[in-house]
């Protein structure tokens, strides 16, 4: 099989890694992909938000399958102009991508499929603002309606900041502030069969002890040693097939990974938000454990045959990724630094610790940072604590100027807290 996968980041890279590590794939392409991907599979230049550019080089390249990776292709229509060139896509449609792409027709689907989620309203005006804000109280939750990179959320106790948010967007939902931890869980869908992938947990905020701000995630882990092992059942029976019979009734079928992001709440399980492509960088740690090969399960989802799907195979070692980040993310990320180490971990750590690219690129002999979030540091063990110990040695080999990590990513799971 033939595979183009559209993306460039550490997702991309987990999923590039995967596919290259799957028998059945004997030709693997990443467009525009980035200075890590190049080493398992062949880069071609693309603007990934042109569909017909994206249909084109599918074509030439006559692949068996597309993977669309991020998000705003994805509610770009990429998936389409790929679907409607003939060829299998794994990723929703523009319109089932307005799941993500639209926090307010999330809500609505939600609401139509019963699906339990924080209350909320949608504001555009400043009075509708006054009202939400007053509705809910402290802490606030003030939302961007449209796609926003993981940023355009703000929970703060300060009102004025709340408010000096939501005006600066076009549209906001303001909602009910969900209590409890986060849980991350995946499903592969075709649009009528949902297969869940095992649970992580991402961790959003800058600094140790989920301080500072959000941002597109600094780490993640698999499996969630503190969660109910009815969790996925129950997610599945509440949100996933529930949210996918919804899409479908309304003539809008979803295809590709669902991603619902959750808090365990003290009155049960919410939704936070849901995302219309694999997670970044919870992907790292949910590929990382599986052992099914990945492009049969995925083209599965893109051929509406996932019915047809064996069970999902699960490694019982733990997984921990630890991101770096450049120097003054999120704000305004410093790139073209240099990236030391990467030959030594290869050398010293792998396969138990390996690193996958997120924002990098070559400059002659050099990998250069070109991204906010750089390198997703990868490590498996047998338990948490193992994976974690592994992961920050071989964070520990890598120089960036200026970059930054979180040190506690998994540290409360992995002591059983
Ligand atoms: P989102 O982009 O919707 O995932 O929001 C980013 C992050 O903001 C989430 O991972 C949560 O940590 C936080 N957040 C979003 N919605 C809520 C909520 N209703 N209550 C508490 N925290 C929230
Ligand atoms: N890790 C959060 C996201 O991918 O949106």
């Amino acid at each position: 099989m033939k595979v183009l996968v559209i993306g460039g980041g550490a997702r991309e890279h987990a999923l590039c890694r995967s596919l290259s590590l799957d028998p059945d794939v004997n030709a693997l392409y990443c467009a525009p992909g980035n200075a890590g991907i190049a080493e398992v599979a062949e880069l071609r230049p693309v603007d990934a938000l042109d569909g017909e550019a994206v249909a084109r080089l599918a074509t030439e390249l006559r692949a068996d399958l597309v993977v669309v990776g991020p998000e705003a292709p994805l509610v770009a229509g990429v998936a389409d102009a790929v679907r409607a060139a003939g060829i299998p896509v794994f990723g929703p449609s523009g319109e089932a991508a307005q799941l993500e792409g639209s926090k307010a027709f999330a809500k609505d689907v939600m609401a139509g499929a019963g699906v339990p989620t924080a209350r909320s309203y949608v504001c555009a005006t400043p009075e509708e603002v006054d009202a939400a804000l007053d509705a809910f109280g402290a802490p606030y939750v003030v939302k961007d309606d449209g796609l926003a990179a993981g940023k355009g959320v703000v929970v703060t106790d300060d009102r004025a900041a709340a408010r000096a948010h939501a005006l600066g967007c076009d549209r906001v939902v303001i909602e009910e502030f969900l209590d409890g931890p986060e849980v991350s869980l995946f499903a592969i869908t075709d649009g009528v069969t949902v297969l869940p992938l095992q649970p992580a947990q991402d961790f959003k905020r800058a600094l140790d002890g989920d301080e500072g701000p959000n941002t597109g995630g600094m780490g993640a882990y698999s499996p969630l040693p503190w969660a109910d092992p009815k969790l996925v059942d129950e997610v599945m029976a509440s949100v996933l097939q529930p949210t996918v019979d919804e899409l479908r009734h309304r003539g809008t079928p979803f295809s590709g990974l669902l991603y619902a992001g959750l808090a365990m709440t003290s009155r049960g399980v919410r939704v936070i938000e849901f995302n219309a492509r694999f997670g970044d960088p919870e992907t790292q740690v949910v590929l990382a454990r599986l052992r099914t090969p990945l492009a049969g399960v995925l083209l599965n989802s893109a051929n509406g045959t996932l019915d047809a799907q064996p069970p999902l195979s699960w490694s019982e070692d733990a997984a921990v990724t630890v991101v770096i980040a450049s120097h003054n993310y999120p704000e305004t990320p410093r790139t073209g630094d240099p990236i030391e180490g990467l030959a030594e971990v290869a050398e010293q750590d792998a396969p138990n610790a390996y690193v996958l690219h997120a924002g990098t690129r070559r400059e002659g002999d050099a990998v250069v940072s070109a991204g906010g979030r750089v390198l997703s540091v990868t490590a498996t063990g047998s338990d948490l604590a193992q994976a974690r110990t592994r992961a920050y040695k071989a964070v520990a080999r890598i120089g960036l100027d200026g970059s930054q990590y979180r040190t506690d990513i998994a540290a409360k799971a992995a002591e059983g807290r």
